[in-house]
């Protein structure tokens, strides 16, 4: 299983020793929340934050857009070193025209979605996609509960991406833990992302728990 920390739980007073700490216990990548207090009801952080962490590891970033205009903000996290954008399939953006140039740069593109919305909207997108982020909770905080119906929904999207763009990953986002993050994996999940679970402990422990699931 591939693990995606989530440095949304990250301590931001010894923010770099947790990032190595992660990268030598192997984590595949790091996964950064961004929220702007409008879609979501919570405020994280920007395009200097990414910068900082891209000064700090070679690893892949995944930017996770939980903003009301990705359009306008997508490519200053491009720029600032995020390899993967994330979008949700609930903001408005031009898709053809964001594709394009994500490509052009060389930068992988996904699409996220809610627990209410269906994976059936992704159809249209997945051929054109790196990746695909399924919710495991309502966006918005780290630390809550994972929604258990995630994996029926993963098994659904897995069918419908192995007959049409078996290229596509997996990826889940919320309240993984060793238990929950089992039950990704038997439904088809390539990636975890995990915030509370790997930093609320010890931290190696953790991501190889989640690793060898
Ligand atoms: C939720 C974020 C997640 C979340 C993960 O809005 O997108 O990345 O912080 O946190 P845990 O693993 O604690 O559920
Ligand atoms: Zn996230």
């Amino acid at each position: 299983m591939k693990v995606s920390p989530s440095v949304i739980s990250c301590k931001l007073e010894i923010l770099k020793e947790q990032i190595l700490e992660s990268v030598d216990a192997g984590a595949d990548s790091f996964h950064i929340d961004i929220m702007d207090g409008n879609f979501v009801p919570n405020l994280t952080v920007g395009a200097d934050f990414i910068r900082a962490i891209r000064k700090v590891t070679d690893i892949t970033l995944e930017a996770h857009m939980m903003i009301l205009d990705p359009e306008k903000y997508w490519k200053s996290f491009a720029d600032s070193g995020a390899d993967i954008l994330y979008f949700h399939y609930e903001t408005p953006f031009d898709f053809d025209s964001v594709h394009k140039r994500i490509k052009e740069m060389g930068k992988q593109i996904g699409m996220v979605i809610n627990p209410d919305t269906p994976v059936d909207v992704l159809k249209n997108f997945l051929t054109r996609l790196d990746m695909v982020l399924i919710m495991s909770v309502y966006p918005g905080f780290s630390g809550q509960k994972f929604i258990e119906s995630t994996p029926e929904k993963i098994r659904e999207l897995k069918e419908i991406i192995d007959e049409i763009a078996p290229h596509v990953r997996i990826e889940v986002d919320g309240g993984v833990t060793d238990i929950t993050g089992r039950l990704l994996k038997e439904s088809g999940a390539d990636i975890i992302v995990s915030a509370s679970y790997i930093y609320g402990g010890n931290i190696r422990e953790r991501i190889g728990i989640l690793k060898n699931i």
